[in-house]
């Protein structure tokens, strides 16, 4: 079985005693958690705190965007090198609220994780459908296309740093969760894509209002690789419960 991956995507929330006391919390934790990869996503203006707090721990740190350009005169952009530069493991590209409030293109999104890829951050590719794409019956097209366009512009070696996050639009924030067996539909049209180009090894994550308690039926389906956790990864508690119920998975209980 792949290794399960539990991802906290912060988004634009916390501060500095905010941040400590949550990654304090995760810490003490972590050692019962060895069966699992836990990832947080703190904004970028955090991540050398986070970082230094995270000393010691197995737990990695991902930024939650990256700039399309290598370098130079691009006001506000923080490169991938200067991701590596501080010691970031990874970084989220494509996320569904950077494609709809930031306008992010394929095209974008694929220059993005060429950046990253190309400095050797892991890279979580995040693709999903909106509730009208679903209902119209295009869930499966608009997944692949968002999909295709980057891993059909990738060699082998990059496939090998990528993660993919399959997050429908309609249950980011909302509440509304896509049924494990909704999800898994969808997990096994990425795991097929992947396969086809020989990825067939690259982790695919569930994000939409993950929670505690519908963490285990999410983690039963065979395609699901983890979470990327948004709402539910800023509380300690909360977040835990999700990762022990990934590593329950991971370890048969
Ligand atoms: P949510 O966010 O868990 O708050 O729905 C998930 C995400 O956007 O990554």
């Amino acid at each position: 079985m792949r290794r399960k991956i539990v991802a906290g995507n912060w988004k634009m929330n916390g501060q500095q005693d905010q941040n400590q006391a949550l990654l304090a919390a995760l810490v003490k934790e972590e050692s019962a958690l060895s069966a699992v990869d836990v990832w947080v996503a703190p904004p970028s203006v955090y991540i050398p705190t986070v970082l230094s707090q995270l000393k010691g721990s197995a737990i990695k740190v991902l930024a939650q965007n990256v700039a399309e350009h290598d370098k130079g005169a691009y006001t506000g952009e923080v490169s991938a090198m200067m991701l590596v530069d501080v010691g970031c493991f990874g970084v989220l590209i494509g996320h569904s609220e950077r494609r709809q409030y930031y306008a992010e293109s394929n095209a974008v999104v694929l220059a993005k994780v060429k950046q990253a890829l190309s400095k050797n951050l892991l890279t979580v590719l995040c693709v999903g459908e909106t509730l009208a794409e679903r209902e119209a019956g295009l869930t499966e097209e608009v997944v692949l296309t968002q999909l295709s366009a980057i891993v059909d512009a990738c060699d082998e070696a990059e496939l090998a740093r990528m993660v993919v996050a399959y997050e429908p639009v309609w249950a980011i924030g909302t509440g509304l969760t896509a049924t494990p067996e909704q999800a898994q539909i969808v997990h096994a049209h990425i795991r097929a894509k992947l396969a086809a180009v020989g990825a067939e090894n690259v982790a695919v994550l569930y994000g939409g209002s993950v929670k505690a308690a519908n963490a285990e039926a999410l983690f039963a389906m065979p395609d699901i690789d983890g979470a990327l956790v948004g709402g539910a990864s800023l509380d300690a508690q909360e977040f835990l419960a999700i990762a022990r119920a990934a590593s329950d998975a991971t370890v048969g209980k």
